[in-house]
C-alpha cells in the first residue's frame, strides 16, 4: 500500500464546465476556485502532507484579457473567503512560479497568504501561479551558473541537489499527479517533480472533483506498484 505524501493536480475542464451550463467561463474558474477549498480539507484529512495545485500556467497568458483578467483577481477572491480557515486548519500556502510577472495586487494577495501562514506546519497548498516547468528548470540552471560564476561552489552539481534551485525547493517528490477532465497530457507541469510519481487521467472537471472522486484517485495509487526500475523476487 503506497501513502501519498505529495499529491499534484492539473486543475483542468473549468470552462467546459461551464459551457456545459450555458455559463461563461469565468464562472467555471469561479466554482473551481471553491473546489480548491473542498480538496485542500478532503486532501488534509486523508492524510496529504503537500497538494500543489496548477491555477495559471506561462501559457495562460495567451487567454483573452477579460479571461486572464479575472484569473489574477481570483486569489484576492479566494483568500478573502478561506484564509483564515486555512490558518485554522494550520495549513501553510506557498506560491509556485514567476511571481514577478504577475500583477502587483495579485502578487501581494499571494505573498501575503504565504506569509500569514508560513509558520504552519499542516498541510502544504501550493499554488502554481505563472508556473511552467520549462521556465522553472531554465531559471535554476541560471542560479546554478551565477552561483558558480560568484565562486560560490564548485562545478559539481549532483542531482540530489538541484531541487533546491526549483520553486519546489524543500518538497518531497510528487507521489501522484492528476489531471481532471479527460486531457491525458502534462502541460509543463512539474516535469523534473513527477520523474517517478503514478499518474492518472479522470474524466471529470475541477469542478466536478469531489472527494469521492479524490478517494477514487487515491485508492488506485495506493494499490500501484512502485517499482522505481527495480524487479520484485517471489
Ligand atoms: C483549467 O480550466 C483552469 C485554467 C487553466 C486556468 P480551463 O480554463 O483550462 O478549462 P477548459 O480546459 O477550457 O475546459
Ligand atoms: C493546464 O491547463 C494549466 C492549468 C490547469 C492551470 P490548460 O487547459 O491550460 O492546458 P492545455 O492548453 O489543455 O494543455
Ligand atoms: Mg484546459
Amino acid at each position: 500500500m503506497n501513502t501519498c505524501r505529495h499529491l499534484a493536480i492539473i486543475m483542468d475542464g473549468n470552462g467546459r464546465w461551464a459551457k456545459a451550463q450555458g455559463k461563461p467561463r469565468t464562472a467555471g474558474h469561479f466554482a473551481g476556485a471553491d473546489n480548491v477549498r473542498t480538496i485542500a480539507i478532503a486532501a488534509n484529512e486523508r492524510g496529504v502532507e503537500y497538494l500543489t495545485i496548477y491555477a495559471f500556467s506561462t501559457e495562460n497568458w495567451k487567454r483573452s484579457q477579460e479571461e486572464v483578467g479575472y484569473l489574477m483577481k481570483l486569489p484576492s477572491i479566494f483568500f478573502k473567503k478561506y484564509m483564515q480557515e486555512f490558518l485554522d486548519r494550520g495549513f501553510r500556502i506557498r506560491i509556485i512560479g514567476e511571481m514577478d510577472a504577475l500583477p502587483e495586487g495579485t502578487r501581494n494577495v499571494l505573498r501575503d497568504a504565504e506569509i500569514q501562514s508560513e509558520k504552519n506546519t499542516g498541510l502544504t497548498l501550493s499554488i502554481a501561479m505563472n508556473y511552467g516547468s520549462r521556465r522553472e528548470i531554465t531559471l535554476a540552471a541560471r542560479k546554478y551558473a551565477q552561483d558558480v560564476a560568484d565562486g560560490k561552489r564548485a562545478n559539481d552539481l549532483e542531482e540530489s541537489e538541484f531541487d533546491s534551485y526549483l520553486f519546489t525547493a524543500d518538497m518531497p517528490p510528487v507521489d501522484l499527479m492528476v489531471r481532471t477532465s479527460g486531457e491525458c497530457r502534462i502541460s509543463n507541469y512539474l516535469l523534473w517533480q513527477i520523474a517517478y510519481a503514478e499518474l492518472e487521467f479522470v474524466p471529470e472537471s475541477w469542478p466536478e472533483f469531489t472527494p469521492e472522486v479524490l478517494d477514487r484517485c487515491l485508492k488506485e495509487y495506493s494499490e500501484r506498484d512502485r517499482r522505481y526500475g527495480g524487479i520484485k523476487y517471489e
